[in-house]
Parts: structure tokens; C-alpha cells; sequence
């Protein structure tokens, strides 16, 4: 492989696991990273209880913070968003 077709293979990992290219929030990312962190306890099934805890988007965000935190995950921005957004359209539906 010529050597600029091999930086055309790796700027996109520097960029996205630096976090330099900020990204609107996607379910799909979301998904992946609930199912690989979060289902050891909890189905998706936690979130659509009547007495659920997260009555707002905003406490939707708390919880999954918090979540993390506990779980060690050392998750940024982008994470936090994407599992947010992930949670909200399948479950919460907050506007
Ligand atoms: C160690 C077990 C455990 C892990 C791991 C865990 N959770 Fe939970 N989670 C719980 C329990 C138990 C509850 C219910 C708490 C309650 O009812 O007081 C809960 C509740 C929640 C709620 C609130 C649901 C509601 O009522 O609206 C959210 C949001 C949530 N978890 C997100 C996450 C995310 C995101 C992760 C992965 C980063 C995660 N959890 C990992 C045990 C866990």
C-alpha cells in the first residue's frame, strides 16, 4: 500500500477516538456501547417502568453520567450523548 493511502486508513481513528471531530449524537453508537456496558444489569426494559426515575432529558443524561461513573467507564461528551440519544428515541421520547 502506497504510504498516503495507509494515513487515509488511520486519520479517521486519531480524529474520532480524540474526540477532535465532534459529531451529532447517534443511536447506533448508542446502542452498541448500552449493550456492551450497561445490560450486564438491565435490559432497555428499565427505562419504559411507570414509577421510572428519569422524568426529564436532562435526568435521562444524569443517569446515564451517573451510570458510567459507577461502571468506570470514563465515558466523554460523545459517548454520554450518543447513549442519551439512544435511550431517549427507543425509550423516554422526551422532546
Ligand atoms: C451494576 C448494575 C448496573 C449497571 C452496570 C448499569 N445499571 Fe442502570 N440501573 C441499575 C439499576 C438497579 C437501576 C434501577 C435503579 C432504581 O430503580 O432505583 C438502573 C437504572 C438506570 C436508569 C434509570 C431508569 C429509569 O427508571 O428511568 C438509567 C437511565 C440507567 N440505569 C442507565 C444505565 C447506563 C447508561 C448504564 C451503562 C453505562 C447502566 N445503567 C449500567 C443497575 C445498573
Amino acid at each position: 500500500m502506497k504510504p498516503l493511502a495507509a494515513l487515509c486508513l488511520l486519520l479517521p481513528v486519531v480524529f474520532l477516538s480524540s474526540g477532535a471531530c465532534a459529531q451529532v449524537p447517534s443511536v447506533d453508537r448508542g446502542r452498541a456501547l448500552y449493550e456492551n456496558h450497561c445490560v450486564v444489569c438491565h435490559t432497555a426494559n428499565v427505562h419504559g417502568r411507570v414509577n421510572r426515575l428519569a422524568i426529564s432529558r436532562a435526568e435521562v443524561r444524569e443517569t446515564v453520567e451517573k451510570w458510567q461513573a459507577q461502571q468506570k467507564l470514563a465515558w466523554g461528551t460523545q459517548e454520554v450523548d450518543d447513549v442519551v440519544e439512544f435511550l431517549n428515541r427507543t425509550r423516554y421520547q422526551f422532546p
